[in-house]
């Protein structure tokens, strides 16, 4: 019977455990986490999202009040076309956080970013190429591009001098998301370096509709398969969504996979950036207490626990100080927010129930989204004598998952 620990990840000249532990916004997967999984000898992301106010966070620096201050003008009102970014300063924050990693980066694994296409930011291509560009700058290893089909994305940064040095790969939910990406960059002579396939199971938000329970993981993979063996394309497939056990791995290693992509064993891990209260809230959860729903803004379903805090509130929209979903000056909770006003004038305390402010309310970790196998988390440690569970490490987790077999789990001491 084989572990993961019998399988190498291959990218370039690089060998690597296969295990890959996945880009978690906002600062849920902390550069703890991340480089965790590096010191393992596999990798590990850092979030990309609402980079401003996580540098703010570990760097005592006041990008958002500033953003704040050059938006004022819009306060109160609903149209924000004129909110903006400063892009030095974006570039300034991503360059912080990454060099920061980098620095405290030890081990032989990869250090990459997670990189979210649908956080427009009011400038799709000038706030994308600045993130890209400054993560680059930094010295990342790798850039995972997400949520999207990110067409345009390695056009953005084909000048720079790392285009064709860093790694660089795309999560995707179907062949033919593959298929239009590598269609749309034929031109530029560039392949993604790996793929990482994945499933109706993952938290966070989903690539499919709210029929994403008609889809599975296996499936799909074989798919991408048999998509770039017609095209003659070798680039590595990374399965992530719903793989809890090392034999889960082991499953996709043996048919094919380069790697697994994991987070949900990983959101109850010490290092995560969840507050303590929602780790216990997430290992508490029973199977009916995790739901798809359409409270993100971004119009994708997103897996979250039914009594995510941040479901019902009705907060003023933070676009002045966040606004990372805008486009065009809208925001699905804006709209949302709106039609709740009109309803309810005489109001004080609004609450919105369609969709959740989220920016705000990730920031705040109010937004308890999670994987499909949330439920099962508590078969993976111990009950305290009062009454809580006890919280891993990451790199027992990370252990568990490189060497048990025969879907055990191995409990932490
Ligand atoms: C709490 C949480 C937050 C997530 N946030 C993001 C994100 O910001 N960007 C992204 O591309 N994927 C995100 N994901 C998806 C993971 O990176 C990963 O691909 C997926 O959850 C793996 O499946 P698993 O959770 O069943 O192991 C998130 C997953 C979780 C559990």
């Amino acid at each position: 019977m084989k572990c993961v620990d019998d399988f190498r990840l291959r990218l370039g000249s690089t060998e690597l455990v296969p295990i890959v532990i996945g880009g978690m916004g906002v600062d849920i997967s902390t550069p703890q986490l991340a480089l965790t999984a590096v010191r393992m000898g596999g990798i590990g992301h850092l979030s990309d999202a609402m980079m401003m106010a996580t540098a703010d966070h570990y760097f005592r620096k006041h990008f958002s009040r500033d953003k704040m201050r050059a938006n004022m003008a819009t306060m109160g009102k609903m149209d924000k076309s004129s909110v903006h970014f400063d892009l030095g300063a974006l570039a300034e924050a991503t360059r912080l956080h990454v060099s920061s990693a980098m620095e405290a980066k030890r081990g032989h694994g990869l250090l990459f970013i997670n990189l979210m296409e649908k956080l427009t930011m009011n400038a799709p291509r000038e706030t994308m190429q600045t993130r890209m560009t400054a993560a680059l700058d930094a010295g990342i290893d790798g850039i995972t591009l997400a949520a999207g089909l990110n067409q345009s994305s390695f056009h953005l940064i084909q000048d720079h001098p790392r285009f064709r040095d860093a790694k660089m790969g795309i999560i995707v939910s179907s062949a033919r998301a593959l298929q239009i990406f590598i269609r749309r960059n034929a031109k530029l002579n560039r392949l993604p370096d790996y793929v990482i396939v994945e499933g109706p199971l993952a938290g966070g938000h989903l690539g499919f509709g709210m029929d994403w329970a008609k889809f599975d993981l296996k499936t799909i993979v074989a798919e991408v398969q048999a998509y770039l063996k017609k095209e003659n394309l070798d680039i590595p497939l990374i399965a992530a969504g719903g793989v809890f056990t090392g034999s889960d791995a082991v499953g996709f290693l043996e048919n094919g996979a380069a790697a697994v992509q994991v987070a949900t064993r990983f959101t109850v891990s010490r290092e995560c950036g969840l507050p303590e209260a929602a780790k216990q809230a997430y290992l508490n959860a029973a199977e009916d207490d995790i739901e798809v729903n359409m409270q993100s803004p971004t119009g994708y379903p997103m897996r979250m626990l039914k009594n995510t805090p941040a479901v019902g509130q009705g907060i003023r929209p933070n676009c002045e100080i966040y606004g990372y979903i805008l486009e065009n000056g809208k925001c699905e909770y804006i709209d949302a927010y709106e039609r709740e006003i009109k309803l309810h004038p005489e109001k004080d305390k609004l609450s919105v129930k369609e969709k959740v402010c989220l920016c705000t309310h990730m920031r705040n970790y109010d937004v308890w989204t999670c994987g499909h196998n949330t439920y099962r988390l508590k078969d993976t440690t111990r009950r305290l004598e009062d009454g809580s569970y006890l919280l891993p490490s990451a790199e027992h987790i990370f252990r568990d998952y490189q060497f048990s077999k025969g879907h055990e789990i191995l409990l932490p001491e």
